[in-house]
């Protein structure tokens, strides 16, 4: 994810490692886990903005374009410093190997995964996922 903006982040030696750390120590060592995020269910995703663990994303239709080309157009998503895009950002340059690459992300020079009416039309899939429940059914 690009780095968000938090009372956390105000301190740039802050970093949410994920499965090793810092809330959980568990896995503390496991170095290779180190940006790890539990996959979350996309039930009722269109009410539970925003989006991914640093909440970065207001928007579904952020969160699958930048799954289509984080790594085709990593400009749009991470700021640039001295002319260098600062891709993964929000994860110390150390732990940015762990960083998956390849489906759903392409890499420059492939073509997108998605286009535009392809993330609108995903988004609108991601709505349906939304059950209309408001209150937890009484207990038997
Ligand atoms: C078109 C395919 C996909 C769609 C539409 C999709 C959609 C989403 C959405 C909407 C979220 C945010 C959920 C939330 O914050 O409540 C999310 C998070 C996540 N997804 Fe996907 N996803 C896709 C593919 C994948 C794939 C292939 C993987 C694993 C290889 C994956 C792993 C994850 C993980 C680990 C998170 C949590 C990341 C974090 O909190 O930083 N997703 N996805």
């Amino acid at each position: 994810m690009p780095r968000n903006q938090s009372k956390a982040t105000a301190d740039p030696a802050f970093f949410d490692l994920g499965l090793c750390g810092p809330q959980r120590s568990d896995l503390a060592g496991r170095d290779d886990l180190c940006g790890m995020f539990r996959t979350p269910t996309l039930r009722n995703v269109a009410l539970t903005a925003p989006y991914f663990h640093n909440a970065r994303f207001a928007t579904l239709e952020d969160v699958v374009a930048f799954y289509a080309t984080r790594d085709l157009d990593p400009a749009r998503w991470y700021p640039t410093v001295n002319g260098q895009v600062q891709a993964y950002n929000d994860l110390p340059a150390l732990y940015r190997g762990n960083v998956h690459q390849g489906a759903p992300f392409r890499r420059a020079g492939q073509p997108p995964a998605l286009t535009v009416q392809d993330v609108s039309d995903v988004v609108a899939f991601l709505r349906t996922l939304s059950d209309g429940f408001t209150t937890a059914p009484a207990a038997q």
